[in-house]
């Protein structure tokens, strides 16, 4: 088990040794994780014919969550997210997880990737499914892995029947496996069922509900988020980043050793499993002075590990930070001077690989005067 900040990020660094390709659950690769580009390396010399290469895989979406490609997205995500928190302030209280945190992702990963309206939030129940079995048994891992094979069936009919907007990246990547390439219709498959769909939806559904915690927790930085917004101050994008420091939201993965590995003196023999926890590396005092202080603005911020690091961090960093963004400046937009959780209804879920909540109501206070809206 790697826990400190130098450890974890070496060994992210140092994909030849710490490999993926063994998955990245606890338990030796499920199968449902096959040909997903996460629980894929780069290609080495000698690997057999197969064997998928993790820049074949990662080329087919890359272009599609590049800086420029997410900030096309900004003007009608936020528009969209400014509207949808306007009826949640005019309601007063909500359920932060059903009525906003599940709402944005699946909705906006839900157009980028072309998937049907109807389906859409099934996909976020089988995302967290999927997520749950990575770990430990969890108490509701039994009950989900029959549902990956339908959840994999789903998606190789959507892909084969036309069921994608074809101008989605699902459309895309399907498309591209069927032309002359390096692409499989399984790859595509695994792509966007597990970088897409999995990925892409449970992890943002999480850091959203985060997202209004640490704002109701730490209300000094939302009075400071606040006034960014209202100056137009960009110093307040570095809150998600803080915010998957502080709270790390997919705080554990493994690898497994290709050969005898070294790190602080101690030996890891070859093919051993290792835990990997950038939730701890994000709080390792030795690399974050206060670590434990949800500090927005903090030196060197964006080299937290909460997204991963190395070959394998994340692709969806730049629609992740816009989905939150984009839901806090339509907060401070509507005037929102303050949250209050309802902390004795909230409800905990057990999930293995993402922290968050089933359900967290909470109550919104408006400011007095009615600044403009900016959105
Ligand atoms: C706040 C939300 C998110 C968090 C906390 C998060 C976290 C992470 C982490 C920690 C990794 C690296 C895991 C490892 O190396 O073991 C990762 C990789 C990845 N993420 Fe995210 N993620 C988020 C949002 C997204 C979104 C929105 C998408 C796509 C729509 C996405 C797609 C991916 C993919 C495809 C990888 C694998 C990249 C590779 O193997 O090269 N993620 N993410």
């Amino acid at each position: 088990m790697l826990s400190r900040d130098r450890d974890v990020r070496a060994a992210l660094a140092d994909w030849e040794t710490f490999s993926s390709r063994g998955g990245l659950s606890l338990h030796p690769r499920p199968r449902h994780e096959a040909g997903v580009i996460i629980a894929s390396d780069p290609r080495r010399p000698g690997d057999p014919p197969g064997v998928p290469d993790h820049g074949d895989l990662i080329r087919a979406v890359a272009g599609h969550f590049s800086p420029r490609a997410i900030a096309r997205l900004s003007g009608p995500v936020r528009a969209w997210a400014h509207s949808l928190v306007g009826d949640l302030v005019s309601a007063g209280s909500f359920d932060t997880v059903a009525a906003l945190a599940r709402v944005v992702p699946t909705r906006v990963v839900g157009d980028l990737v072309g998937l049907p309206e109807a389906d859409r939030y099934q996909y976020a129940d089988w995302a967290a499914a999927a997520m749950s079995l990575q770990g430990p048994d969890s108490v509701i891992a039994p009950h989900v892995a029959d549902r990956l094979g339908a959840m994999r069936e789903h998606v190789t009919q959507l892909g084969t029947n036309g069921g994608l907007a074809l101008a989605g990246v699902g459309a895309a990547v399907f498309s591209a496996a069927d032309n002359d390439g390096p692409l499989t219709r399984q790859d595509a498959i695994s792509i966007v069922w597990g970088a897409l769909i999995v990925a892409g939806l449970h992890t943002t559904v999480a850091a959203l509900t985060w997202a209004l915690l640490a704002a109701a927790t730490y209300p000094y930085q939302w009075d400071r988020y606040r006034n960014w917004h209202r100056s137009g101050d960009p110093a307040r994008l570095a809150w998600t980043d803080e915010l998957l420091r502080y709270e790390s939201i997919f705080p554990l993965g493994y690898r497994t050793t290709t050969t005898v590995a070294k790190v602080d003196g101690y030996v890891i023999p070859a093919r051993s499993r290792v835990l990997i926890l950038y939730g701890a590396a994000n709080r390792d005092p030795a690399r974050w002075p206060a670590a434990d202080q949800f500090v927005v603005g903090r030196h060197g911020v964006g080299q937290h590990l909460g997204l991963g690091d190395g070959t394998h961090r994340c692709i969806g960093q730049h629609l992740a930070r816009l989905e939150t963004t984009a839901v806090l400046d339509a907060f401070a937009a509507h005037g929102v001077c303050g949250f209050s959780p309802v902390e004795q209804q909230a409800v905990w879920e057990p999930n293995a690989a993402v922290r968050g909540w089933s359900r967290f109501p909470m109550t919104v206070t408006l400011r007095e005067a009615n600044h403009a809206a900016r959105i």
